[in-house]
């Protein structure tokens, strides 16, 4: 990951799964981020947060829980005044949830749920964060895009790739599937309005990964955590303007939409 260097980056959803191995390996780099913000719904559970927090002074542990715009708001606020004056890097919008459910058996109560954690979620974060990546994208010199400067990567899902509709044969799990389709269209979007302000935004499928989330599908996910995470951190740096909108895997290959 040697071109890793950002100065900033906040990872939603970090206390657990990829999100949590997201911050222990930028946290582990020769050049760590100045601030590394790694938010969760319940920081006092936050055991191995708060023990990486402990020999880290460059993490700070923020609260938020992504349904709720005053808690967004809140964790935007506290995030600002870190900062003091400077923008934000990176915002990896990665906290989802899954539902294990089949067509006939879906209900309206996790269709909502998931879309409002998984999409209106990633959709009201960005918003809140967007005035400190737009202050990044202005501060940085570089005049490329690029995931140092100023970029939104939200964590996608090929199980939301129309084309592809990957481990159907594993499971149906509608609402997740139809959360994350919206999600990838949520992203084009934010590329082509966050785009003209210098921010890269990206779909990413991190793979079949063995998390509380992966392994709920099956034992079977083939991907350590590790590994995801090594792929995402290491395909990130080479991402430039003509990624902008794009939808890649942990591997920088692009899926099918
Ligand atoms: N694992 C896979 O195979 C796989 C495959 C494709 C895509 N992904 C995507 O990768 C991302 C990370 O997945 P994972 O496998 O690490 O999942 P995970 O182990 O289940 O962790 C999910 C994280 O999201 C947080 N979260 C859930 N709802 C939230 C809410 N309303 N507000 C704030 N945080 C919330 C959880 O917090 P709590 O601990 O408080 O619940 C947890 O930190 C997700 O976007 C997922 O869709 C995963």
């Amino acid at each position: 990951m040697s071109g890793f260097n950002v100065r900033s980056v906040l990872v939603t959803g970090a206390n657990r799964g990829i999100g949590l191995e997201i911050v222990k390996q930028i946290l582990g780099k020769s050049n760590p981020p100045e601030w590394v913000f790694a938010t969760c719904r319940d920081p006092e559970g936050a055991q191995e947060l708060k023990n990486l927090a402990s020999t880290h002074p460059n993490l700070v542990i923020v609260v938020l829980e992504v349904t709720d715009p005053a808690s967004i708001k809140a964790a935007a606020a506290r995030v600002e005044e870190h900062l003091k004056g400077s923008g934000l890097n990176l915002l990896i919008n990665n906290a989802a949830v899954l539902k294990l459910n089949t067509l006939e058996f879906e209900t309206p109560e996790d269709m909502s749920l998931l879309y409002a954690t998984n999409v209106t979620g990633t959709l009201l974060v960005s918003q809140a964060f967007l005035l400190l990546l737009k202050k990044a994208a202005q501060e940085c010199p570089q005049k490329e895009m690029s995931c140092c400067k100023a970029a939104l990567v939200n964590m996608s899902s090929e199980a939301g790739s129309i084309q592809n509709v990957l481990i159907w044969n594993m499971g149906q799990f509608i609402s997740y599937r139809c959360s994350k389709a919206a999600l990838n269209m949520l992203t084009k979007c934010q590329s082509l309005v966050y785009g003209d302000y210098g921010i890269l935004c990206i779909a990413v499928h991190p793979g079949w990964v063995q998390t509380d989330m992966g392994i709920s599908i099956s034992p079977e996910a083939p991907l350590t955590v590790d590994a995801s995470v090594q792929g995402i951190l290491n395909m990130l740096p080479s991402l430039s303007e003509k990624d902008n909108g794009a939808f890649v895997n942990w591997e920088g290959k692009v899926v099918p939409w």
